[in-house]
Parts: C-alpha cells; structure tokens; sequence
C-alpha cells in the first residue's frame, strides 16, 4: 500500500531519470527491460521511443501499478510485465538491447548477482543505465532512515568496480548531489548496438 503510493509518484519526470532515457538512446529497433519498474512511469516515457519493453518488479503491487499504467502498450503487445526478483530474471541470455534500473541497486541484498543476471540478459553491445543514491554525507543524512534500515550506498569507485567485475566495459559512474548514475555496456563489439 505505502509502496503503490511512494512509488505511484511521477518521480520518473524528474531530470535524474532523463538522464537516464538519454543515455540509453532508445530506439524503434530496442527492446528495453525496466528492472523495478515501481509505478511504470519510467517505462511511460521509455516506450515513447523503445519499440517495445519488459517491466520486473518483485512486488505484485507494483507489477499491477505498471499494468495499468500502461494499459495501452500492454494491449498492443508493446509490453510485457513480469512478477520476479532481479536475481532470477524470467528471460533467455541476450534478450534485451537495454536495460534501466532506477533507484533498486541500493535495496539489493546479492548485487552481484543482480549484475551477473542483467549481463546474461544483455545482448553484446547492450547498454545498461542505473540512477542510484550516491555515497555522499548529505545523501546519508537525508536517508537516514533508510540507511538504518538497511540501504546500501556505494562510492563511484566501489559500484564502478562491481559492475566492471560482472563483464560490463565503458562504465561510467557520476554522482551529484543525492544522485549517482552509472552507465555501461555488456561489449563484444564497438558502438552502441541496439537491434
Ligand atoms: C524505490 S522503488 C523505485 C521504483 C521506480 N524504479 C522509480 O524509480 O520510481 C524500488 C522498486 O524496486 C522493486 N524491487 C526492489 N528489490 C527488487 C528485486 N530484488 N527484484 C525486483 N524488484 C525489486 C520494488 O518493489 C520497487 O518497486
């Protein structure tokens, strides 16, 4: 119920998570999997470009959220949304030409795992986009709560180093006030490949 709420929030319009569209330039030609995709409104404005997309939330709730918000897509086939946990993704190895994952890293118990998992799903020359929560001290202070509870911050150089272990290339970590996005490619061949 709290999470339909806080996560049913358009946050998805704010510039952090633009940021993120851009980075991925999202094509008619990509296939885009959204990993906690919460309310769906990132996938919304994913699928005004990406020719189709696959939303995974571990929570039913949200799932259901996602659905409905993009009831359309959904309907014409455009999307696909799944029930699972990023650990375990319910697709074949290469099957997606982009992956997003927005403000889920700091909640993950196994990261590397989770990374291992994207990188299978990836396709060589897929790029994967992440907005995170970044290390600083202000960032501490504001989400404190749930740093007691549990939230994992990481430095540029502690997510840049674990995503370069799981077989990512080009990564690129920046933070920024609250905000930390890393950017990176599962890389066989040179370029941004999307189909
Ligand atoms: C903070 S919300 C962010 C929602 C949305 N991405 C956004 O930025 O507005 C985190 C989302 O990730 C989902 N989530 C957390 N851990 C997950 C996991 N291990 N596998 C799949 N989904 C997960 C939660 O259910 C929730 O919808």
């Amino acid at each position: 119920m709290v999470g339909r709420l806080l996560y049913g929030l358009p946050t998805a319009s704010h510039p952090a998570y633009g940021r993120v569209l851009d980075a991925l330039e999202l094509k008619a030609s990509d296939r885009l999997l959204e990993i906690g995709c919460g309310g769906g409104h990132f996938l919304a404005r994913a699928l005004e470009r990406a020719g189709s997309a696959a939303g995974l939330d571990h929570s039913p709730d949200m799932v259901d959220a996602t659905r409905k918000r993009n009831a359309h897509a959904v309907e014409a086939g455009r999307l696909e949304v799944r029930e699972g946990d990023v650990t375990r993704l319910p697709w074949p190895d290469q099957h997606f030409t982009a992956v997003a994952m927005n403000q889920v890293f700091f909640w993950l118990p196994a990261p590397d795992r989770a990374l291992a998992e994207i990188h299978r799903v990836l396709r060589p020359g897929g790029r994967l986009a992440m907005l995170n929560a970044s290390a600083r001290r202000i960032t501490k202070l504001v989400m404190l709560p749930y740093v007691l509870g549990g939230l994992r911050l990481y430095t540029d150089e502690e997510l840049g180093a674990m995503v370069r272990c799981s077989g990512f290339t080009e990564v690129m970590v920046e933070s920024r006030g609250l905000a930390q996005w890393c950017f990176a490619r599962r890389n066989d061949e040179p370029g941004w490949a999307s189909a």
